[in-house]
């Protein structure tokens, strides 16, 4: 009755998103799954699964089966797939058995890689599966003109990676990934607090560090943030006062290896869309394009005008899900 629906899944590192032409985002949570390690039964996903974090007993495991934009654990994300398409079925109104899925990859992911993705979408029972390249994804979500001769560049830094391609008549002219993002920035801070201050603290609190007071590296004006933690030498909890300035010093080494990407892709790009990008700039998205000060950080730094993407979290999502339509007018004109 309902013929093929189309649905495009972005299986992120970070979070996992669903999008529907009809109705638009219809999931998104994190991509956490909450497991007892005895029994190997899924107790918990997404946000559920998310809260317990570094807060469940022994038995439990809170755990991210998705590592830098790829699939870490088969069968974990697996379940984190099937239970999330439930919440979609639940959320469409209607029934999405056997839906065509485009789902996108990292641009940097390995064939055997991209196949588990693919094996694992199939698994959670799509009748096809297409893959889509992330940026190319990133691109069509932000409503750049990519089937036109036109250079789009687009950098989505994700949880796991960043990645920066140039996008013109439809393909992708070049492109660099790099294995860094939010994430990497969350360890940072842990890293920085435990050397700093001997205090060891989750992974939840250094990503609301990042989200409250970490910034690009730009001049601004200090704030101050109590942490909480364990003291590394008297094993008891402690409090601690971090400022801004020193989150920056955290920062600055992976913000500098993101920025050498894009610089890396700029200088690679033929002549002839060099001149599209300085007029046009770029467009940033993902969730580190959130980052406090992170446009006009880069914009300082590269010298073109850098947009921030109308939903930075959605982008790909969205982008997956439009993909096939757009892919399909692109052949025509192609051929
Ligand atoms: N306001 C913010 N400031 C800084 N970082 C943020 C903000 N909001 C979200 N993030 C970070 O963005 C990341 C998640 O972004 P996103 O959902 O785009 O990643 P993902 O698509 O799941 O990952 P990937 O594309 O690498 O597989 C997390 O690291 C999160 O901490
Ligand atoms: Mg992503």
């Amino acid at each position: 009755m309902f013929g093929n629906i189309e649905i495009g899944i972005d299986l992120g590192t970070a979070n996992l998103l669903v999008y529907s032409k009809d109705k638009g985002i219809i999931v998104n949570e994190p991509s956490v799954v909450a497991i007892d390690t005895e029994t190997k039964k899924v107790l918990a996903i997404g946000t559920d699964a998310k809260e317990m974090i570094g807060k469940t007993p022994a038995r439990i495991a809170a755990m991210r089966p998705m590592k830098d934009g790829v699939i870490a654990d088969f069968d974990v994300t697996s379940e984190l797939l099937k239970g999330l398409m439930k919440k979609a079925n639940k959320a469409a109104g209607f029934n999405i058995r056997k839906p065509s899925v485009v789902v996108c990859v990292p641009s940097g992911a390995t064939s055997v890689e991209r196949k588990s993705i693919q094996d694992a979408v199939k698994s959670c029972g799509a009748k096809t599966v297409h893959l889509i390249e992330e940026p190319v994804a990133a691109a069509i979500g932000a409503d750049l003109p990519v089937e036109e001769p036109i250079a789009n560049l687009i950098v989505d830094i994700g949880g796991g990676t960043s990645e920066v391609a140039i996008i013109s008549y439809g393909g992708v002219v070049s492109c660099n990934s790099i294995r860094i993002g939010g994430d990497k920035l969350d360890e940072d801070i842990v890293q920085y607090i435990r050397k700093q201050y001997n205090l060891l603290i989750g992974e939840r609190t250094a990503e609301k560090i990042k989200i409250e007071i970490g910034y690009a590296l730009i001049e601004h004006d200090k704030k101050v943030m109590e942490v909480r933690g364990r003291d590394l030498v008297t094993g008891l909890p402690k409090v601690v006062e971090v400022s801004s300035h020193e989150i920056q010093e955290a920062l600055k080494e992976s913000l500098l290896a993101i920025l050498e990407v894009i610089r890396a892709t700029l200088e690679t790009s033929p002549p002839e869309l060099s001149g599209d990008i300085v007029e046009r700039g770029i467009v940033i998205s993902g969730g580190g394009a959130l980052l406090n000060g992170m446009q006009e950080w880069l914009s300082e730094e590269i010298i073109v005008p850098v947009h921030l993407a109308p939903s930075p979290l959605e982008s790909v999502a969205i982008g997956t899900g439009r993909s096939l339509h757009v892919m399909k007018s692109l052949q025509k004109i192609t051929t």
